[in-house]
């Protein structure tokens, strides 16, 4: 008696299991669904040009930008930003702004990252508050050439 009320027990709860895996999986295929979606929505580039980086260039703006860079931009982009090792995406160097094609002045790279970038880039608007996109972008102005640094204040 006792071990089937526990059989049942222990059925019950990997189909729980089973249907939240379901469930994440129709989540999973809804993010991949709009991400593109979004990236045609992206602001154009004239608008993208004008927007200026209102966080200034110092190293724990430098440092935070690093950290969410680490998070969420690494498994593409890779830990140094040479994007090596990645079989499911070809994303760009972010050390190397002439090989880009969405643009390259901060204004631009910020929407790339709220917007995201052509079919693969999803967009990180809702992960990132604005002022932590500037941030980003300043993590990856110092690991590129070094002639498009802002300057220290
Ligand atoms: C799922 C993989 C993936 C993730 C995660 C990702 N990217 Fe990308 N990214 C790409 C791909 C692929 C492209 C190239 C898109 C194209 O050329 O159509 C790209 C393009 C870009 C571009 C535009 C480069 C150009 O050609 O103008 C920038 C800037 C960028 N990514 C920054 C980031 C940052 C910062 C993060 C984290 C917040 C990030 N990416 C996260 C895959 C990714």
């Amino acid at each position: 008696m006792l071990s089937v009320r526990m059989a049942g027990r222990i059925r019950t709860s990997l189909t729980r299991t089973e249907a939240r895996a379901a469930l994440c999986g129709l989540a999973c295929g809804a993010v991949l669904a709009v991400a593109p979606g979004a990236a045609a929505e992206r602001m154009p580039a004239e608008q993208a040009k004008a927007l200026q980086n209102p966080v200034a260039y110092a190293p724990e703006a430098v440092k935070a930008g690093r950290n969410a860079y680490l998070r969420l931009c690494q498994y593409c982009h890779g830990a140094d930003g040479r994007a090596q090792a990645n079989p499911d995406f070809e994303a760009p160097s972010l050390r190397d702004p002439d090989e880009w094609r969405y643009g390259a002045t901060d204004g631009e790279i910020f929407v790339s990252i709220r917007d995201g970038a052509g079919h693969e880039m999803p967009p990180f608007g809702k992960q990132l508050q604005d002022d932590e996109i500037w941030r980003v972008v300043l993590f990856i102005r110092s690991i590129g050439p070094k002639e498009l640094r802002p300057e220290t204040p």
